[in-house]
């Protein structure tokens, strides 16, 4: 349970101080470190203590984080960068090994020492093998008031048994025996006179007198004495149930010489009763007030001299003792106080508890020698360092492909083989106390004595912070004679504070600190860009001349505004307290915008973008680029009546060297490409010239001819458009009339057309006449029988004939 929590703790712990802040934080709060010590302390920061004194310069940021600059010098002269790291120098690394009689090494490497930046993370492996043969030294303690004789017997038996068992698991076995009953103090213990002589039941022969604990065997390889000894050891009797165990499980703990435990060796203590207890506290019933001091205290025969005169230890006396000197007690109790040992050894590290029965030494040895193998059979490697410093343990243990996680601990595994630990150690903050600045941390596996030793230097402080550096000043002159001259910086005497120790009074003033903050929620004097100085703000000064902070709180800068093509404010401004105050003829945020002026076209009177966009950021943006286009938006390739106008004068000065334009011989402000060729092709009816942009103007002059030309306007964006023009060399000119002869042969032919008209019409009617005539002589001849007379008519003529002119006449 309670290692549980620690995992919780530990993983917290690591969540809330492993993680990596964010960078620029780190560099932040480098920045803020004021002295060398809490620069040193601060991970990734370094610190300059340069003087002017050595170098020809100081910077004014003494702790950076160690990536800011690339090449440092121009920070701080290389040789006065104090940048401490961690460093591990291995020590002592012998290799694994085991063989008897010789001292085993279980573990590698055995000593390292290591210098460690605060809130570095450091990783190192750890070689561990279990040791064949390793020494075991099992301790018998039991309890021989009378009730246990019953279980004497069995016990002597079993020396030779569990020798010859635990041989099996290892050749380097000892056995020792000692035995205890309790304080020979009311109400422990019946003082009357004849019961201390013999405490026992009558049926109990060999009864010795009371006492407290006997240590009756050294640790020794002989079994067959282990019988002896037992069967020799006495009964005793004592009055009150729970029995003094206790005192005796602490002397054989902590009688490490007298016993014999063996340094590298495996410790088994097994702790047989078949009572309860006494702890802490039940010795003020008999008088007994001083605590248990955890000291050896046996005579020359073994006897326990301070029984009567300390207290039991107390359950965490035991505990502590058991962890320090390895030692893994089992207790080894019949059933019925079974359950109060199961609750007494969850306290307990590396105990463990077994059931006896009456008559069955089986059983107690198989309890061991299961007992043993589970100690063997894992690892769990502990360690005694104390927060700020934590390690973890990451393993794969057996499994040679599987994962390494986090584990401290590991199992089933056998002589000779070897896991591998990878171990990361880490302090998270200095020790308030100078003192824990040096530390040996101790890793072993439980219940072993190797160990590795860490000699631990935690870097907290810097060499130029002692007295007796070199570049240590006492009373410096640049300290105004009022502090000293440590790492750069001076260390001003009480009374005096600054920079310079220039300022006198008590900087903790509150009101001081105030003057250099703009609000009460400001944290950090003079916006963090300067020192707060006898309540001013001393703005730092910048490596780069053409960068400055200014204002009254250091809270303007000129070197923060925005770029435009890679130059402060556009290169056409001055940066004020971040923002960009533009030259004139400029504008925008980062000043990258010239203002109208150029978006107006060469020539007089003309509109903001020939009238036909917008000018935005000294640029046109035309209003419909489907018709306009260019950089004043005065092309319109397709508009022909614009261009025909626009043209008409330059191709008439030059094609005919008239017009308005037309100067002395040359054409004024004249810059199109013409060319005059005889007969230009009518572009409608060339669809290919139509389509690269050709158009044709057909305008007329002033002296009423008129001439064609084609043209076709090439623009690239932001040039002055260019105009290719073929003109036909003749004009079309109406030809000049003269009047006279006009007059003349408009008479004549007047003239002539009407006599042509009169002789024509004389021919029409002479015609006709002769027609008309024709017709009637024709019609009187044949109207010649139609003139008979009507025979009731009589004529009112008379006819006479010329007699002599007969023959002409019929009738
Ligand atoms: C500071 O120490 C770190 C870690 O050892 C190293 O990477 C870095 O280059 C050092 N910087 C300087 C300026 O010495
Ligand atoms: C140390 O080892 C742990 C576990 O393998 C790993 O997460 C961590 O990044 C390592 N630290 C360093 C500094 O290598
Ligand atoms: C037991 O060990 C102690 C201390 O090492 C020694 O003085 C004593 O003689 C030993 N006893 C026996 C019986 O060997
Ligand atoms: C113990 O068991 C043995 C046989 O295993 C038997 O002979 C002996 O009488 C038993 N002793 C007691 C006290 O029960
Ligand atoms: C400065 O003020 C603090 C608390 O206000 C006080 O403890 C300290 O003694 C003062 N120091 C001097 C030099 O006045
Ligand atoms: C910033 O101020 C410094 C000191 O007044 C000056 O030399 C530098 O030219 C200024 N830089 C800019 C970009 O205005
Ligand atoms: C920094 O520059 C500003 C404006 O460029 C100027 O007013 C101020 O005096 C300068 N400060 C220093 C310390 O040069
Ligand atoms: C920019 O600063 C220079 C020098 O300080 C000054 O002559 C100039 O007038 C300033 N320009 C503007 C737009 O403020
Ligand atoms: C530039 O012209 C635009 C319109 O094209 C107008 O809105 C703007 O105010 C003018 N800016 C200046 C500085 O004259
Ligand atoms: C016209 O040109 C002639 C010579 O080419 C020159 O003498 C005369 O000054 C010019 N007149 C004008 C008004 O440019």
């Amino acid at each position: 349970m309670s290692s549980k929590w620690c995992f919780i703790l530990l993983s917290f712990l690591n969540l809330s101080l492993g993680c990596n802040a964010d960078y620029e934080t780190v560099k932040k709060i480098c920045e803020e470190q004021k002295t060398c010590s809490s620069c040193l302390q601060t991970q990734t920061c370094m610190w300059c203590a340069a003087t002017s004194s050595i170098a020809n310069y100081e910077p004014s940021i003494r702790c950076v984080a160690r990536d800011k600059y690339k090449d440092p010098n121009v920070w701080c002269p290389v040789s006065q960068i104090i940048n401490d790291s961690t460093v591990m120098i291995v020590k002592e690394n012998l290799p694994l090994f085991a063989t008897k009689n010789t001292t085993p090494m279980q573990i590698q490497p055995q000593v390292l020492r290591l210098r460690l930046r605060i809130g570095e993370e450091y990783n190192f492996t750890l070689k561990y093998s279990s040791a064949e043969d390793y020494p075991v030294d099992l301790y018998y303690l039991m309890d021989l008031s009378s009730s246990m004789s019953q279980y004497r017997e069995d016990l002597s038996e079993l020396g030779v048994d569990l020798a010859s068992a635990m041989r099996h698991l290892t050749r380097n076995f000892r056995l020792g025996f000692g035995s205890f009953v309790d304080k020979v103090e009311l109400p422990m213990t019946d003082t009357l006179p004849e019961k201390l002589k013999k405490p026992c039941n009558e049926d109990i022969v060999d009864c010795a007198p009371p006492y407290g604990y006997k240590h009756q065997m050294n640790l020794t390889e002989d079994a067959d004495s282990f019988k002896t000894n037992v069967q020799a050891a006495p009964l005793s009797g004592n009055l009150d149930g729970p029995e003094g165990g206790f005192d005796a499980i602490m002397q054989a703990m902590v009688c490490t010489e007298r016993i014999g435990w063996r340094k590298d060796g495996r410790h088994l203590l097994v702790f047989s009763t078949d009572a309860n207890f006494h702890v802490a506290g039940d010795g003020r019933l008999a008088g007994i007030i001083e605590p248990n001091d955890c000291e050896c205290h046996l005579d020359k025969e073994g006897t326990y001299t301070h029984s009567s005169l300390l207290d039991y230890p107390s359950i965490s006396q035991i505990n502590r003792i058991a962890l320090k000197n390895n030692m893994n007690i089992i207790f080894a109790v019949p059933q019925d106080v079974s359950n109060t040992y199961q609750r007494l050894s969850e306290c307990i590290s590396g105990s463990a508890i077994g059931v006896i029965k009456k008559n069955d030494t089986v059983n107690v040895i198989n309890l061991i020698q299961k007992e043993y193998e589970k100690l063997v059979d894992k690892v769990k490697m502990i360690d005694n360092a104390k927060k700020p410093i934590t390690l973890r343990y990451f393993s794969k243990c057996l499994d040679k492909k599987g994962e390494v996680i986090e584990r401290s601990e590991c199992q089933g595994f056998h002589f000779g083989d070897i896991i591998q630990f990878e171990i990361s150690i880490k302090a998270t903050e200095c020790p308030t106390n100078p003192e824990n600045w040096q530390q040996l941390i101790e890793i072993k596996p439980q219940g072993l004595e190797d160990t590795l030793k860490i000699e631990l230097e935690l870097i907290c402080d810097c060499p130029c912070d002692k007295s007796d550096h070199k570049a240590y000043v006492i009373k410096s002159e640049k300290c105004n004679y009022q502090g000293d001259l440590n790492c750069g910086i001076c260390k001003c005497n009480d009374g005096f504070y600054g920079k310079h120790c220039i300022c006198s009074g008590n900087e903790t003033q509150s009101n001081v600190k105030d003057d250099c903050r703009a609000s009460d929620n400001d944290n950090s004097d003079c916006s963090n860009h300067g020192t707060c100085q006898c309540g001013s703000c001393e703005c730092e000064i910048r490596e780069n001349p053409a960068e400055n902070f200014s204002g009254k709180y250091c809270e303007c800068n000129n070197f923060s505004c925005l770029r435009d093509n890679d130059q402060l404010c556009g290169g056409h401004g001055n940066c004020t307290c971040g923002t960009c105050v533009c030259m004139p003829g400029w504008s925008g945020l980062s000043c990258g915008c010239h203002d109208n002026s150029t978006c107006f076209p060469p020539g007089d009177n003309t509109k903001i973008c020939s009238g036909h966009g917008t000018c935005d950021c000294g640029k046109c943006h035309c209003d419909n680029d489907v018709f306009y286009s260019g950089g004043y938006c005065q092309d319109c390739p397709t508009c022909s009546e614009v261009h025909c106008s626009k043209l008409k004068e330059c191709v008439e000065c030059y094609a005919f060297n008239t017009g308005s334009r037309s100067k002395n011989g040359t054409c004024e402000r004249c810059y199109d490409d013409i060319e005059i060729v005889a007969k230009i092709d009518k572009v409608d009816v060339n669809e290919a010239d139509y389509q690269l942009g050709y158009r044709v103007c057909h305008v007329p002059t002033d002296n009423g001819c008129s001439f064609d030309f084609k043209y076709r306007i090439e623009s690239h964006r932001g040039d002055m458009p260019k105009s290719y023009v073929t003109v036909e060399e003749n004009k079309k000119c109406p030809k000049a009339i003269p009047i006279f002869t006009v007059a003349i042969s408009v008479i004549v032919s007047t003239v002539i057309i009407g006599f042509l008209i009169l002789l024509i019409w004389k021919i029409v009617t002479m015609v006709h006449d002769q027609r008309e005539y024709a017709k009637f002589e024709r019609e009187r001849a044949m109207a010649k029988w139609e003139r008979g007379d009507n025979p009731l008519h009589k004529q009112a003529t008379t006819t006479f004939s010329n007699p002599t002119f007969t023959e002409s006449r019929q009738n």
